[in-house]
């Protein structure tokens, strides 16, 4: 693997942990607010994007690359409501889909075939990522004003679980 696209890859690991750690800020935001299944829905987020950050961290070493682990910035910690707050997923995600992107494009115009295999898998990630984000926040404006319908909804986010998808047959 050349420099060039290492040195893209171990921001890749940084941008996917600082996810981590943006979505755990969430999650304790939540839990502050008395909505355990929103903060659940954000902790199984965070635990995700742990993983994303492992899938590239194992990739670089197995390529015989050199990772470097740098500062994760600090997340934001407050947020107006619930609505804000997926307002920034989702813009985050549609971030992280164009930094997906760029590297795909590296990956092409460096010829590394084996990293774009790699991201490959966080291309379609990005678009099931991407689709989450606007569906929640389309449920959140649809029960807005609505206390109730919100406490129906925290009970749904509660029943989100962690599936390992990095390690999946194929992944
Ligand atoms: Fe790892 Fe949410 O992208």
């Amino acid at each position: 693997m050349n420099e060039k696209m290492e040195k893209a890859l171990n921001e890749q690991i940084n941008a996917e942990l600082y996810s981590a750690y943006l979505y755990l800020s969430m999650s304790a935001y939540f839990a502050a607010q008395d909505m355990p299944g929103f903060a659940n829905w954000m902790y199984v987020q965070y635990q995700e994007e742990t993983t994303h950050g492992i899938k590239i961290y194992k990739y670089v070493l197995e390529r015989g690359g050199k990772v470097i682990l740098t500062t994760i910035q600090q997340p934001p910690t407050e947020w107006k409501d619930t609505q804000q707050v997926f307002e920034e997923v989702l813009k985050h995600e549609q971030l992280v889909t164009s930094l997906i992107n760029n590297l795909v494009d590296l990956a092409l115009a460096e010829k590394d075939h084996a990293s774009n295999n790699m991201l490959q898998w966080f291309v379609a990630e990005q678009v099931e990522e991407e689709a989450n984000a606007m569906t929640i926040l389309g449920q959140i404006k649809m029960v807005q004003a609505s206390k109730e319908s919100l406490y129906m909804l925290d009970k749904e986010l509660s029943q989100r679980v962690f599936v390992d998808a990095t390690q999946a047959p194929g992944a």
